[in-house]
């Protein structure tokens, strides 16, 4: 082992395939309203259908959040001040990492917290060969729930949880909170938070970032029933369904579906899903939050809001928060 190439750790028992969650699946589809976890969206092929979207005119939240971190850079990094360690939850993207860890004042240690051991492993490798001076401490865990910090060598003057992405829109509210909780704890006294929240905004524009002319969303969507007919041995005909996405106005939020085209069974894992003509599965929801509200909620799990940043357009925010005294 080189002497910067990080050791993996593995802070609770978590597993990322989908036979392991056969029961909570199937409850799901056995609901009245038929569920399934956006956390299944992510195999190979959803990973590398997701970063299309990403890259697509209609999609802006990427490009957006790109653009607020450019912009405002200096002014999260002197309000996060020198030395401190970078907690990623959820460690998506090396290169909005790359963007934080050269904009923050000699920050002292990165620890990517993910479910995907491999994804980790090479991206802990890659961040770790490129910055040399950083301690890059790899926990393997569900971050939704309470982890186990590794040791550091250096110890850093506060913890900087980042979650960026607007990933906290796909947890509802009650669970977004819980999850704000899970990171102030990981903070820790002095702790602080860099977060990316979709606003609300003109409900067309929303409905085109889901409903891409190219059709990429439709894939990622369709590619979860590819999913439990691989590795869950179901018979989904996945020319019998369609996506969609609609824009929910009282809850504030996108729901994507994948509709049933006709009447029908589908066999799973030794059971029978009865599917009416136009009946749907709920396959994500996407919260978009008004500035007072995500600070509400935040402050709801014990973090002071300080500051918020966003491009001239509005569409996006990125927060930066403190823990609470
Ligand atoms: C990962 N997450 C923030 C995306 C979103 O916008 O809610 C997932 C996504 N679903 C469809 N397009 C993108």
């Amino acid at each position: 082992m080189s002497a910067n190439r990080p050791a993996l750790v593995r802070a609770n028992d978590s597993d990322p395939t989908l036979a392991d969650d056969a029961d909570e699946i199937l409850r799901g589809l056995s609901a009245p309203q038929k569920r399934l976890s956006p956390k299944y969206f992510y195999d190979e092929t959803g990973s590398r259908l997701f970063d299309e979207i990403c890259t697509l005119p209609e999609y802006y939240p990427t490009r957006t959040e790109r653009a607020i971190m450019d912009a405002y850079l200096g002014e999260m990094a002197a309000l996060t001040g020198p030395r401190a360690a970078v907690i990623e939850f959820g460690s998506g993207s090396s290169q909005k990492i790359r963007q934080l860890l050269e904009g923050l004042d000699d920050p002292v240690a990165y620890i990517p917290v993910d479910i995907s051991e491999d994804y980790l492993s090479s991206m802990a490798n890659a961040v770790a060969r490129d910055y040399p001076q950083l301690q890059v401490l790899p926990v393997f865990a569900d971050f939704t729930r309470p982890f186990e910090l590794p040791t550091y060598t250096q110890a850093p003057a506060r913890n900087l949880v980042f979650f960026p992405g607007s990933t906290i829109g796909n947890f509802e509210r009650a669970d977004a909170a819980s999850l704000l909780d899970v990171m102030r704890i990981e903070a820790g006294l002095g702790g602080a938070l860099l977060i990316g929240v979709d606003r609300k905004k003109d409900p067309a524009i929303l409905h085109a970032a889901y409903n891409d002319a190219s059709g990429v969303t439709a894939a990622f969507n369709l590619n979860v029933l590819r999913r439990l007919n691989n590795e869950l041995g179901a018979r989904f005909d996945l020319t019998t369904f369609r996506h969609e996405a609609i824009y929910d106005e009282a809850q504030g939020r996108i729901e994507m579906r994948l509709v049933s085209c006709i009447a029908q069974r589908v066999a799973i894992a030794g059971h029978r899903l009865e599917f009416r003509a136009g009946e749907h599965i709920v396959t994500e929801y996407s919260h978009k939050y008004a500035d007072d509200e995500f600070a509400a909620l935040a402050t709801s799990a014990g973090w002071q809001p300080e500051r918020v940043w966003h491009d001239d357009a509005g569409l996006f925010g990125v927060h930066f928060l403190t823990v609470a005294d």
